[in-house]
């Protein structure tokens, strides 16, 4: 809106968007639809797929005028308030597996007025979050609408996406909200360097102490942390497990075939087990102690091994070492002490192999969802990293890339990588 038009109190001019544009958006969707229906590869249905997500995402943009997008921005984050209420009222669950039930019949269950369910159960329904069927227009008898699972409100059920919900409420956006307005002025308006001071440690007054510090020092924060790692888990570990030929590592002398460094309860080493029955050599699963105290979730053959990689070297020599979701927690430095940690293990074993499993951004024109994560781990001074400073970092740490499987897939890749000897 021109300043003219505000002072004539006219507002902005019709949002009309041209026909053509919109016409030219629809034809690729319609081409990229005809893709979907003639793939015959899982790879050629993905990439179609993506490719209607993305121009529909277009087309929607392009038909919103700027005051409905503007608002629908900045009111983002009360769906995900309306989501943590909903899950502390355990609405989800109320819901039959099959079939509908009514907001009365729904509000008796959970013990909450009726009033306040239909607030929380207009939203959800708005944003697909459930299915909800409203009684006859101008007949608002509330109480008869109607509720129904979807497939996202099925995931919600999950302890681990209940987790997953609490942990970012209850342990990194308060590290966000305070860090805008207080850690960025104070230490420049810059990535966190120093892994003990990031707006995680701001947020709690800490000093020379880092994220993880932290975080063992409260235990019930410590599980939330701990049981929302899990998700990953719920979303589909197995693929994950098909990505590499995790039954063709060489083991080390001692017979170890890999070893998940940061492994927490052993969720990946379970999938690796389930997609390879079959697979010979050890499994080693070393995380910090009060992770490995906490309870594993891997079969007894495992060998459980503390270990910090800050502080030592690898003490299991000549393997192959996986680190999942663990060099995204970091700030550059670190993420060198932990791969300088690391390095003496593989040196002179030519078949010692590093395999990272991590989101890998594309290097140009990242999707919505998967560059928003990387925001997300600013709160410890971590990041998501694309391509170009995958191959930097590993570069500075000695080690090259030998291979990115599943790269450009929905969440993480494995970067397999070897000592650049
Ligand atoms: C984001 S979680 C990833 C867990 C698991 N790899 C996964 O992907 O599900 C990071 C893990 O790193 C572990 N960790 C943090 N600091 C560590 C350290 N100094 N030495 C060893 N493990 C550490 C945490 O305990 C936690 O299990």
């Amino acid at each position: 809106m021109s300043s003219l038009e505000r002072a004539s109190g006219q507002g902005p001019p019709p949002f009309e968007p041209p026909v053509e544009i919109l016409s030219s958006l629809s034809d690729s969707i319609q081409a990229a639809l005809a893709r979907y229906a003639a793939a015959s590869t899982a790879q050629e249905k993905t990439s179609a797929l993506k490719a209607i997500q993305s121009t529909s995402s277009k087309l929607s943009t392009a038909t919103s005028p700027i005051q409905q997008r503007f608002m629908e921005l900045n009111a983002r984050p009360y769906l995900n308030v309306t989501v943590r209420i909903a899950l502390e009222l355990n609405l989800f669950e109320a819901i039959p597996a099959f079939g509908h039930l009514t907001l009365k019949e729904l509000a008796k269950e959970i013990n909450a007025s009726e009033e306040f369910i239909f607030r929380l159960v207009r939203v959800l329904g708005a944003f697909e979050i459930l299915e909800v069927t409203y009684p006859p227009p101008n007949h608002p008898p509330n109480h008869l609408m109607s509720l129904a699972h979807t497939p996202m409100s099925r995931l919600l059920i999950s302890p681990a996406a209940k987790a997953s919900f609490r942990n970012h409420f209850e342990i990194l956006l308060p590290a966000h909200l305070s860090s805008a307005p207080g850690y960025y002025h104070k230490y420049g308006f810059k990535s966190p360097e120093d892994l003990k001071n990031v707006p995680f440690t701001f947020a709690h007054g800490a000093q020379d102490e880092g994220f993880f510090d932290l975080l063992v020092k409260d235990e019930n924060k410590f599980k939330l942390f701990n049981d929302a790692m899990e998700i990953m888990a719920v979303l589909g570990m197995k693929p994950l497990g098909s990505l590499f030929a995790f039954d063709k590592l060489v083991s080390n002398e001692d017979g170890v075939a890999l070893v998940d460094i940061g492994g927490g309860k052993g969720q990946m080493l379970k999938a690796i087990q389930e997609a390879y029955p079959h697979m010979k050599g050890k499994l080693v699963l070393e995380d910090l102690k009060a992770v490995l105290d906490g309870g594993v979730i891997v079969s007894e053959d495992v060998k459980l091994q503390t270990y910090d990689f800050f502080k030592e070297v690898q003490p299991i020599k000549g393997s192959n070492y996986f680190l999942k979701s663990i060099i995204h927690d970091w700030p550059d430095e670190a993420c060198l002490q932990i791969l300088s940690n690391l390095a003496p293990a593989m040196r002179g074993h030519p078949h010692s192999k590093l395999l990272i499993c991590e989101l890998v951004l594309p290097d140009q024109y990242p999707e919505p969802a998967k560059v928003v994560r990387d925001i997300m781990m600013l709160f410890i001074g971590g990041q998501e990293r694309n391509l170009f400073q995958w191959h930097g970092l590993l570069q500075r740490a000695g080690f090259k890339i030998v291979n990115v499987h599943g790269a450009g897939g929905d969440n993480s890749s494995i970067i397999e990588a070897v000592l650049d000897e």
